[in-house]
């Protein structure tokens, strides 16, 4: 192969390309940089030596006994390690002279050269490009065709790396060779540190990195099967990818998993790989794309739900819609407020890349974020990614999440010009668009059987957030312009109960299957004002709200206004953990389901106590039809992630246990 001349128009132009070199990670993304590429590289796997060498040790048994004939050698790190296992019991020079004794075939350059160094003679090189296909063809050269039995008479040991290769014992099987020999003396693990690994898939899911280079086969087995142990979407994604390959090796591990090889390279060097990947990928991506214009985010159409039973999608009787419904239910449904924030991992580390405006606009990752939230927690509902705040934007606020205090948002609303300013703002229709957009992603990527809940603020809360300019303690501001101007405070919560009411029917529309209405700080108003500031608007919203889905009405700090927020709306209503559950519950009276209600900082604690408080709160609950477990409130900050898993595997054990309990009288 001639080494590529440099011409200045191979360019990736700009595209984000993603590879999954180890040791060779620094050289592959300065070579993609240097062909105009954005590099997301992200190693892969690495070597670990077998810790039960048993193999190895009796291969030495059957070479120093002279039992063997044959020796395929697949590559160098495996000689050496093979080598180094072979003296902890024989000389060097017993073996290589036992070695001599035999056929020897070394696969690949760096393995002629381990052999060379050990000074072990070679009877057979594979030539490039050093796949089990040269392999076949070096010893059909030597020993006769398939079916002449070429082999029959021969004891072969073959060392092998990673996966073993079923089709190259299967081949040698055929020719004759019977009871090959195997010795596996390393395989392949994934690496350590899984972060890179994780954020270079988030980038292929994303729609981001459209272009995806693989140098060996190993590296295409790993991304596919941690993608899958993470339900990422990978391959959906890579669907949409320029897919690149190094040699045919590479091409087949790609093939095996159902994918398309865009390219494979007519090197086997990495650098003209990258080279000839950079020529030909954004014209490869064009044409992949169709009638798709360059830059234009991947749309995913609603495939319709498979139905369990012809006529109702799967998601309708999952736990938590008849919990909804006030259905009973094998063991109880559990999801949790902010399931998706920084206490996880995957979250805090897109955040460091992403801010988080740019997440909630981006479908694609809002999307994301939302499913694999709750496929990694294993919750029974997933909750749409987005922020209370955001229908503020198209009204004219600036949001500020930078602050360390909580959002802020800008101006103060603080006069009555300014609430009169407002009111005559319509918002552009197409303001919010992606908030929908990222409900229909996500519903297409969720499982067809896990339910995605929507949500909007309550006009009360969204309210406070727009006077205050921020969270506050004691919605002075709030209170006084409710108080002292009255009919400015009503025009304005009937201008956001409306524009609420839209946003949430659009997300309906879109394809969420429940909603959760935030009234998340109303908890700071006596009964009374509840009563004459509040509640008309929140009746006056859940009637604009499409009937066809359930919606749960949550506040904080509400012991003292639950039964004026069932009189508000909601076929459930979200307890904080301030209230007992049963009793709470109680009060509500029997027409309406309770979600809640554990205090988030239970998490904080050891699993005993969390098994403990959360008992007691499915005790409370009774085996009542209607209950969905969550928290008090939302997920905190430094919430051990395992904690989090753990409470719904809890919740599921427990209240399954509960049930048999109750049925056994
Ligand atoms: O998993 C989920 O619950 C879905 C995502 C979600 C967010 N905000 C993401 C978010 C939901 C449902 C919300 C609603 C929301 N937003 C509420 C009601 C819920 C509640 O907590 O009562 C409120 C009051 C807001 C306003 C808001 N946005 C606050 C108070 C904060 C800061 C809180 C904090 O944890 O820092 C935000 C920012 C925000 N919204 C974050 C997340 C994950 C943290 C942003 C970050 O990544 O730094």
């Amino acid at each position: 192969m001639e080494e590529p001349t440099l011409r200045t128009n191979v360019s990736f132009e700009g595209l984000t390309v993603a590879a999954f070199e180890s040791r060779r990670a620094a050289e592959i993304s300065t070579l993609i940089a240097c062909f105009g590429g954005v590099p997301q590289v992200a190693p892969s796997m690495r070597e670990v030596p077998l810790e039960d060498n048993s193999a190895a040790l009796q291969f030495g048994e059957r070479l120093l006994a002279g039992l063997l004939d044959m020796v395929i050698l697949m590559t160098g790190a495996g000689v050496t390690l093979l080598m180094e296992t072979l003296e902890s019991r024989y000389t060097r020079k017993d073996l290589i002279a036992a070695f001599s004794a035999l056929v020897v075939v070394a696969r690949g350059s760096k393995t002629v050269r381990a052999l060379e160094n050990l000074g072990i003679p070679i009877k057979l090189k594979v030539p490039e490009p050093n796949t089990w296909r040269e392999l076949l063809q070096s010893l059909d050269g030597e020993y006769g065709k398939q079916g002449t039995a070429g082999l029959a008479r021969l004891q072969i040991a073959l060392q092998e790396y990673g996966e073993p290769n079923n089709r190259l014992i299967g081949e040698l099987e055929r020719r004759g060779a019977k009871d090959v020999l195997r010795v596996p003396v390393y395989s392949w693990a994934l690496p350590e540190d899984t972060a890179p690994l994780e954020a270079v898939t988030g980038e292929i899911t994303s729609g981001r990195a459209r272009v995806v280079l693989f140098t060996n086969a190993v590296q295409v087995d790993h991304l596919i099967e941690f993608a899958a142990q993470r339900n990422a979407r990978l391959r959906e994604a890579l669907q949409h990818c320029v897919v690149c390959s190094l040699g045919p090796t590479c091409s087949e591990a790609i093939a095996a998993h159902g994918l398309t090889v865009d390219f494979e390279s007519e090197s086997h060097k990495m650098g003209a790989f990258i080279y000839e990947a950079a020529g030909r990928a954004p014209e490869l991506l064009k044409e992949k794309d169709g009638q798709r214009s360059a830059g234009a985010p991947i749309t995913v159409a609603s495939p319709p739900l498979p139905s369990q039973d012809g006529s109702k999608p799967a998601y309708y009787n999952s736990r938590f819609m008849r919990a909804c419904r006030l259905e009973p239910v094998d063991a109880t449904p559990v999801w949790l407020m902010r399931q998706a924030g920084r206490y996880m991992r995957s979250y805090r580390d897109l955040r460091a890349r992403v801010p988080f405006l740019d997440l909630c606009k981006s479908p694609d990752l809002a999307a994301e974020v939302t499913v694999s939230a709750a496929e990694q927690i294993g919750a029974d509902a997933a909750i749409l990614f987005a922020d209370l705040l955001l229908v503020a934007e198209p009204m004219g606020f600036k949001l500020d999440y930078n602050q360390p205090s909580g959002p802020w948002v800008s101006p103060k609303l603080q006069s009555a010009s300014a609430i009169d300013a407002l009111l005559k703002t319509e918002p552009a229709p197409l303001a919010l668009e992606y908030i929908f957009d990222a409900v229909r992603l996500a519903r297409s990527n969720l499982s067809a059987a896990t339910p995605l809940i929507g949500f909007a603020g309550a006009p009360f809360t969204l309210a406070s957030y727009l006077i205050e300019g921020g969270p506050s303690k004691s919605f002075r501001h709030t209170k006084a312009l409710m108080l002292r101007d009255p009919g400015a405070w009503h025009a304005l919560m009937d201008y956001l109960a409306r524009h609420l009411a839209a946003c949430v029917n659009s997300q309906i529309e879109a394809g969420a299957q429940a909603m959760q209405i935030f009234d998340s700080w109303v908890g700071c108003l006596a009964p009374t004002d509840y009563r004459e500031f509040v509640l008309p608007h929140m009746q006056s919203l859940f009637r604009s709200l499409a009937p066809s889905v359930p919606i749960i009405h949550f506040g904080t700090g509400t012991g003292a206004l639950l039964e004026l927020m069932r009189e508000a709306g909601g076929s459930m209503i979200g307890l904080d953990f301030r209230v007992e559950l049963d009793e709470g519950w109680k009060r509500l009276g029997p027409t309406v389901g309770a979600q809640g209600n554990l205090e988030p900082a239970v998490l904080y604690a050891d699993l005993a106590r969390i098994r403990e408080r959360a008992l007691r709160i499915l005790r409370q609950a009774g085996g009542r039809p209607g209950h969905v477990f969550n928290l008090g409130h939302g997920v905190l900050p430094e919430t051990p992630e395992q904690n989090v898993s753990d409470l719904i595997k809890i919740v599921h054990e427990e209240s399954a246990q509960l049930k048999e309990e109750r049925q056994k009288g």
